[in-house]
């Protein structure tokens, strides 16, 4: 990290200043993105007051950009029914949203998503998947095994993405945010412990890859390049055998070349390592009581602590690898994972990421970034515990520590 007090002070008022967001016509207040994290702010999947409210504050306590989490682009690409999917009745309510997040001079962004085989949907017409795989997720909903997906299914999936962003951008969004990565459908395509097909959209990485940035390519090409589209892809799964740092790296080169305005790095697989991509307490009994049936609760109960794994949290966890991917490309990129502190920041931005985002400091405390960029506090008091995760499946995510 450099030495030179007053470079950094420079480089933090630098990330505090209005930032365009790649090549898109898109200026941002400054360069802190608030990553998506299912808020749980819906009724039957519609979003009620408490998410306006939820990204209206972020957006006060000093992101730049707020993200809303899974926007599901059909019914079929929901995890489980009462999840919210894009259509007439939420895109009403994410109207007003954006309206708000506007009033308060702020940027607003979704995370569109299909979840593939990582679904307990039960009204799901089929269950889609790169090949037929084993959903553990969703065999005590009676959903064991999901369908390998043909030509027609390829291109009715990538119609929802165009048909969703397109009525996305109608309604006032800033930014989409194509989610590929965490184990949901365009990762599994990514992915070799999950896409074990043997026609153009599988083997090697080149083929892995065609399906994904198929769907980013027509949806960039639907909103035309002022529009910024983000894609939040994994450094790695974080599971042997999964999609590398490697993939991540030859990806990244594809995005840039099909006008990705910027690459969100995370990494993580749902159904394998959840934990990869946050690190630190699994809150296994928060999990359970929330397990929607009780053979799932029962199941939790005995081998949760054997089939979750557990990785120490450290900050800016992702840095290393992160820093292999900025210097293989030159698009925008948002670093994400672990940055709880000034320094921390600091460090990101010596090493030359355009933008950072962050989870749970916010969900703790949603002025953690006017505090840091005031000089009030130097570290966030987040602690890891990662009860918010219980929360979210509760009454909406919310930090269960005293208020800072
Ligand atoms: C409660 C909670 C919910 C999350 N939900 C999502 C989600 O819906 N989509 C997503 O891409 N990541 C999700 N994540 C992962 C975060 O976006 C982020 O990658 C992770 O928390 C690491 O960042 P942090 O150290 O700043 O918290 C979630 C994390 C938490 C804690």
């Amino acid at each position: 990290m450099d030495q030179n007090p007053f470079k950094n002070e420079s480089s933090i008022n630098n990330a505090f200043s209005a930032k365009r967001l790649g090549e898109s016509s898109l200026m941002l207040n400054n360069s802190f993105i608030k990553s998506a994290t299912y808020e749980g702010m819906y009724d039957k999947g519609i979003p009620n007051q408490n998410l306006i409210d939820h990204h209206v504050t972020l957006i006060k306590g000093g992101v730049g950009l707020t993200t809303i989490s899974y926007g599901a682009v059909s019914a079929d690409a929901r995890t489980f029914e009462d999840q919210m999917y894009i259509n007439a009745d939420s895109l009403k309510a994410l109207k007003i949203l954006v309206q708000e997040v506007h009033a308060a001079r702020g940027k607003v962004s979704i995370q569109l998503t299909h979840c593939g085989y990582f679904s307990k949907n039960k009204k799901a017409k089929k269950i889609l998947a790169p090949s037929k795989l084993f959903n553990a997720y969703g065999f005590l909903s009676g959903l064991g095994f999901s369908h390998a997906m043909q030509e027609n299914d390829l291109e009715e999936v990538i119609a929802d993405f165009v048909k969703t962003s397109l009525a996305l951008q109608t309604i006032g969004f800033d930014a989409l945010e194509i989610h590929m990565g965490h184990g949901y459908l365009l990762s599994q395509f990514l992915s070799p412990l999950t896409n074990k097909r043997t026609d153009a959209y599988g083997g090697s990485m080149a083929n892995r890859s065609r399906f994904p940035l198929e769907v980013v390519r027509r949806v960039i090409s639907a909103l035309g390049p002022e529009f910024p589209v983000l894609v939040k892809l994994n450094l790695d799964d974080g599971v042997k055998g999964g999609f590398s740092l490697e993939d991540c790296i030859y990806v990244s080169k594809k995005l840039e070349s099909i006008g990705c305005a910027a690459i969100v790095l995370s990494g993580g697989f749902t159904s394998k390592s959840p934990f990869y991509m946050m690190r630190g307490n699994i809150p296994l009994k928060g999990m359970i009581q929330n397990g929607s049936s009780w053979a799932e609760k029962i199941t939790m109960s005995l081998f949760g602590p054997l089939i979750i794994k557990k990785y120490a949290f450290a900050p800016n966890f992702f840095l290393e690898q992160a820093i292999k991917v900025r210097q293989a490309v030159s698009l925008d990129l948002v670093y994400l994972g672990g940055v709880d502190s000034k320094e921390g920041i600091l460090k990101i931005l010596t090493a030359g990421f355009n933008f950072i985002a962050l989870a749970r400091p916010l969900i703790h405390d949603p002025e953690f970034l006017n505090k840091i960029k005031e000089g009030r506090i130097l570290k966030s008091l987040c602690n890891r515990c990662n009860e918010c995760i219980v929360e979210m499946d509760r009454e909406g995510v919310k930090c269960v520590l005293d208020a800072p």
